[in-house]
């Protein structure tokens, strides 16, 4: 089993047979939110992609409320011990794999993109992942550029989560770029849709993924689930 569920932004729950894990939480001062950290009471992990408000404002809420373990870049581990207390966590870098146990894995993959902290200490460098679990393997672009790279990071992945949101992170007509070269069975669109400035038309898109790419778009509301 694995299931995706948009959280609005670039918060997502990735759910396994072992496994409830949230993506980069973000609902205080999120105005497209419709949950909050307390709706994760029985989250096991927490994935954060690099440092910015939009991706850990809730990461200590989340874990509070859940006691799940931190996995994120080692600066961003180091930061939420110090600030919050967050013992159990796994600091990794870019290039590294983290085991889920049994079948699962997380590896921390290139993204073009900044990174610092609220506070404005140092974050490290910004992330994405791919997820590995009983064989079915998903590639979270997360906050980044597009890069031709991605084809290889991705390789062979079912489903590609990318950002279309523009200004901050690649827009529609780059994430069309990187669809047809990381050729994932569905893809879907993130980080957009938060602030006017973002603001996306995700059916357009999904007609330009239709006509243009051999993928299959996948656009959910906030709140609703893919399960492969
Ligand atoms: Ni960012
Ligand atoms: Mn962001």
């Amino acid at each position: 089993m694995l299931k995706l569920t948009w959280l609005s932004h670039a918060s997502w729950l990735i759910e396994t047979q072992s496994h409830k894990i949230v993506l980069d939480p973000f609902f205080v001062d999120n105005p497209a939110a419709k949950h909050t950290a307390n709706d994760f009471a029985d989250a096991t992990h927490v994935l954060v992609s690099h440092g910015h408000a939009d991706h850990v404002s809730d990461v200590g809420a989340v874990i509070k409320a859940s006691g799940a373990q931190l996995i994120t870049n080692y600066e961003i581990a180091g930061w939420f011990q110090q600030n919050h207390g967050i013992e159990d966590s796994i600091g990794m870098n870019i290039g590294g794999t983290s085991s889920l146990g049994d079948e699962g894995s997380v590896k921390m993959v290139p993204a073009i993109h900044s990174s610092s902290m609220p506070d404005g200490s140092y974050g490290g460098t910004a992330a994405g992942f791919v997820l590995s679990d009983g064989g079915r393997r998903v590639y979270f672009a997360c906050d980044t550029a597009f890069f031709s790279d991605m084809k290889f990071y991705a390789g062979g992945v079912d489903v590609a989560v990318l950002p279309i949101g523009d200004l901050f992170t690649m827009g529609v007509e780059d994430s069309l770029h990187a669809i047809k070269l990381i050729d994932a069975k569905k893809v879907l669109p993130t980080h957009y849709n938060t602030w006017p400035p973002i603001e996306q038309d995700a059916e357009a898109w999904a007609r330009a993924v239709k006509n243009q790419t051999d993928s299959e778009p996948v656009v959910l509301a906030v709140g609703e689930s893919l399960e492969l």
